[in-house]
């Protein structure tokens, strides 16, 4: 009896503690059970210890987790939403902000040219031996800048594989952001993203390396209902442009695929030989019929050079304007079918047409 009542009080007393702390729970961290996530001596019922066993005794790896063999992009857990980013019977109708991975899975036909190819969800790419457009050659054989797809007991100079690679700052347990606030270091920045400064003989991953930006609370799943707010920068066309100065979506691309940007081979001649990432969205000429600060299109997003402070002329073109980063149906990872885009072809506001307004015609 004394035991029962104490009992109860000891719940009621956790249970208000629990939400006094969640409560106010704009976005970020996890919330619920321990048990529903961890297991403590990975042995529940008799069951033999798992050899492949997940970081932090997680009942799960990361892509356990955020993968679903339904459709849903959102998919509850008790209290916890889990945002998935893998959707194992079908492309999804409302995919998240980065897109999904479906397509480079065995299940979506091995689509290698539809997104990254991620450890653990799919062999490695058949036709990039490492990252186009990387400063290949030096020292990154066996590396994540050959592949992401590769195990880490293969790598020689990485000490993470699959998601993690990417997602560097993960912080589930991190602080809660009011919402439209910059991610802080607190709060495992902007979705967790990060990269390392030196090699990772010493094992030195750099605070610094961050990818800074505001978060939107359904992952895009509506944007309607909101959208992410992306770091944009500005450079000079042959800048190496730093992730540890900028914090810009495009400069964690740029980690890998440093040429997507740079103009290496001619660094003088001012000459843009890619298609230009980190300028300003010019507000006259074609470009004034877009103007994101009033009517964003999350499917052609723009960086802004301030998140907190959208402003029409401080809008910038990042590789997320044109790609989604985990996977989409088309090649090159793009947004749209880039095969439909045709100049003259009648009145069109997708695509590239969203920003060249008057090629259409
Ligand atoms: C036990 C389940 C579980 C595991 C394992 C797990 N996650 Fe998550 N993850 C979640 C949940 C739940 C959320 C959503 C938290 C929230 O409400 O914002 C989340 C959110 C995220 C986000 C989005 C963060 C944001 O700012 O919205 C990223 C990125 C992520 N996880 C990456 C990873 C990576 C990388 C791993 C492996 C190291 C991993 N997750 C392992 C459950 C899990
Ligand atoms: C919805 C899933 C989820 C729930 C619920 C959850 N965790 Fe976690 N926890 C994670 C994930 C995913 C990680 C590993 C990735 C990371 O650190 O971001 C983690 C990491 C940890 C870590 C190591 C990293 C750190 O932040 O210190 C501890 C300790 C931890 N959890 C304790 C707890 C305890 C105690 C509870 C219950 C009060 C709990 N967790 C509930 C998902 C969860
Ligand atoms: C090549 C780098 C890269 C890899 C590899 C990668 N991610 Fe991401 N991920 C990103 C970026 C960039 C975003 C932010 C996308 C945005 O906001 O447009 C993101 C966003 C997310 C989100 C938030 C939902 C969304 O779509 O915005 C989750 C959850 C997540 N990643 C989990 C994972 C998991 C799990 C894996 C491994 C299966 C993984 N990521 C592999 C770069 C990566
Ligand atoms: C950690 C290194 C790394 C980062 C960071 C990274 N990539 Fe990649 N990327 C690769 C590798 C390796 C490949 C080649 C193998 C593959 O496709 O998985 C690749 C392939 C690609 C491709 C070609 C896809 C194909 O298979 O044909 C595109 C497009 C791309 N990345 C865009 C991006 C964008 C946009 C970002 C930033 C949001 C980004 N990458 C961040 C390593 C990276
Ligand atoms: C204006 C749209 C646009 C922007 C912005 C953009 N890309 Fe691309 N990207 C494309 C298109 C279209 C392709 C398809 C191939 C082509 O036309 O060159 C492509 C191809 C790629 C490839 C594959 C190249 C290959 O050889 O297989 C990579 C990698 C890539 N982009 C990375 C990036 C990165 C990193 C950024 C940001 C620094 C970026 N892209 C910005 C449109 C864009
Ligand atoms: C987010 C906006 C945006 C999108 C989407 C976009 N562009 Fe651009 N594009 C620009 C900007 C800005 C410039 C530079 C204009 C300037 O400074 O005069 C540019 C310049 C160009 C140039 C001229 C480059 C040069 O050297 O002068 C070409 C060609 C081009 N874009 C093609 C495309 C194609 C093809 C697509 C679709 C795959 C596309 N763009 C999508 C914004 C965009």
């Amino acid at each position: 009896m004394f035991l029962t009542s104490r009992r109860v009080i000891i719940v009621v007393f956790v249970s208000v503690v629990v939400l006094l702390v969640l409560a106010p729970d704009v976005q970020a961290a996890v919330t619920g059970a321990c048990s529903n996530c961890h297991t403590m001596h990975n042995s529940q019922d008799g069951s033999v210890l798992d050899a492949t066993v997940n970081d932090t005794l997680l009942v799960s790896s990361c892509i356990g987790c955020h993968s679903s063999s339904g459709s849903e992009t959102i998919v509850n857990f008790g209290p916890t939403r889990i945002p998935i980013v893998f959707n194992t019977t079908g492309y999804p109708t409302k995919p998240l902000a980065g897109g999904n991975f479906y397509d480079v899975a065995a299940a979506g036909g091995n689509i290698d040219s539809h997104g990254h190819n991620v450890y653990g969800i799919s062999n490695q790419d058949s036709d990039l031996d490492h990252a186009p457009l990387d400063l290949w050659g030096g020292g990154c054989t066996n590396s994540c800048h050959a592949s992401l797809a590769m195990p880490k007991s293969s790598m020689t100079d990485t000490q993470i594989d699959g998601c993690k690679i990417c997602h560097q700052k993960y912080k589930h347990h991190g602080t809660d952001i009011a919402e439209g606030s910059m991610e802080t270091e607190e709060s495992g920045w902007y979705r967790f993203l990060g990269g390392h400064d030196a090699r990772y003989g010493g094992g030195i991953v750099m605070l610094t390396s961050y990818v800074a930006g505001i978060e939107d609370a359904d992952w895009e799943q509506d944007p309607t209902l909101g959208h992410n707010r992306y770091q944009g920068a500005v450079t000079n066309h042959n800048d190496n442009v730093l992730l540890q100065t900028t914090h810009s979506i495009s400069a964690f691309c740029t980690g890998c695929h440093a040429q997507a940007h740079m103009n290496t081979e001619d660094a003088a001649s001012g000459v843009w030989l890619r298609h230009p990432t980190m300028i300003r969205l010019p507000t006259t000429g074609e470009f004034a019929d877009y103007n994101p600060e009033t009517d964003y299109d999350a499917s052609v997003p723009v960086g802004w050079l301030d998140p907190t402070t959208p402003t029409r002329s401080d809008a910038v073109v990042t590789c997320l304007s044109c790609h989604l980063v985990h996977g989409s149906q088309y090649p090159d990872m793009l947004r749209w079918d880039y095969s439909a885009m045709t100049a003259g072809g009648g009145d069109n506001e997708t695509g590239c047409f969203k920003c060249h307004s008057s090629k259409d015609s």
